[in-house]
């Protein structure tokens, strides 16, 4: 058991890879609190979690709101008298604009819920669990779109760009706190939330895995091993990465030189 008695927070816990994250993390003993916005979400996640055996508690909370994150540590502390794991995963975004037709309500909403709330939660973690229990292990759900730039997708890209250098200032001012932070950099992940948007016309699932070396997406699991690694003891010297879990797309320069010489040669 790899977390065992370990108390992990998980936002957007109810779906996708933090729904996974939630599930891998109860497996391996900690003792889950799913947050989202959405309660019959993580009801489901929870009593399925519980029905295997595992321990989950739910907390209804939107990210973009800092009193509300903060309620979710003092859940926390009530319920289990401390919090060793803050994974920030939830995320809002406005989509298919090009960068001057983006609107500032959209620019704003997605930098409330997808990069301020990382810092807030982190904050709140950080400030009443972490520094007076001496330790913590904070896991930040960035992306490959917070390393490169993607077409229609600038205010996504600005905000998990944030989230990698949140993620290395955390590291380094927390180091001897007993306090680590990392992020995951996830590739194009069929989720819930991938599927709504291939639905919608926001992305294409053939093009999406094109540029993706191994050919395909990843699934949730994929993702929530590397939270795995990243929120237990098992990367206790490991503080401030970016660990890319993205079947080879960044790896790739972008560039083909010629018909068939590429990924289906
Ligand atoms: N799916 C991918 O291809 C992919 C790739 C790279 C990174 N990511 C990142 O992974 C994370 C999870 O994505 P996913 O694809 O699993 O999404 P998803 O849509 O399947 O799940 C997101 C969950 O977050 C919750 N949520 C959204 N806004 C919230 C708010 N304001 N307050 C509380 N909860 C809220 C939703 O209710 C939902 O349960 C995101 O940070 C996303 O940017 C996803």
């Amino acid at each position: 058991m790899r977390l065992a008695n370990k108390v992990c927070a998980v936002t957007g816990g109810a779906s996708g890879i933090g729904e996974a994250c939630a599930r891998t993390y109860a497996r391996e003993g900690g003792k889950v609190i799913i947050v989202d916005r959405d309660p019959e979400g993580s009801a489901r996640v929870a009593g399925e979690i519980r029905g295997a055996g595992g321990a989950a508690e739910t907390f209804r909370a939107n990210v973009a709101r800092p009193d509300e994150l903060e309620a979710m540590v003092r859940f926390a502390l009530d319920k289990f008298g401390r919090l060793d794991v803050l994974h920030n995963n939830a995320m809002y975004s406005v989509f298919s604009k090009r960068t001057a037709d983006i609107d500032l309500r959209g620019w704003q909403l997605t930098l409330d819920v997808s990069l301020t709330a990382y810092w807030y939660g982190i904050k709140a973690a950080i400030t009443l669990a972490m520094l007076p229990q001496g330790s913590g292990s904070i896991v930040n759900t960035a992306s490959t779109s917070g390393l490169f730039g993607d077409y229609l997708q600038c205010a996504y890209n600005v905000a998990k760009a944030g989230v990698i250098n949140l993620t290395r200032v955390t590291a380094i001012e927390y180091a001897r706190k007993g306090i680590r932070c990392n992020a995951i950099c996830p590739g194009p992940t069929l989720t819930q939330g991938m599927k709504v948007g291939i639905e919608k016309g926001f992305s294409d699932a053939k093009y999406l895995v094109e540029g993706v070396p191994m050919g395909r997406m990843a699934t949730p699991q994929e993702i929530a091993n590397v939270g795995l690694f990243l929120a237990s003891d098992e990367s206790s010297f490991v503080t401030g990465t970016a660990i890319v879990a993205d079947g080879g797309l960044t790896a790739h320069s972008g560039m083909r030189y010629a018909p068939g010489k590429g990924p289906d040669w």
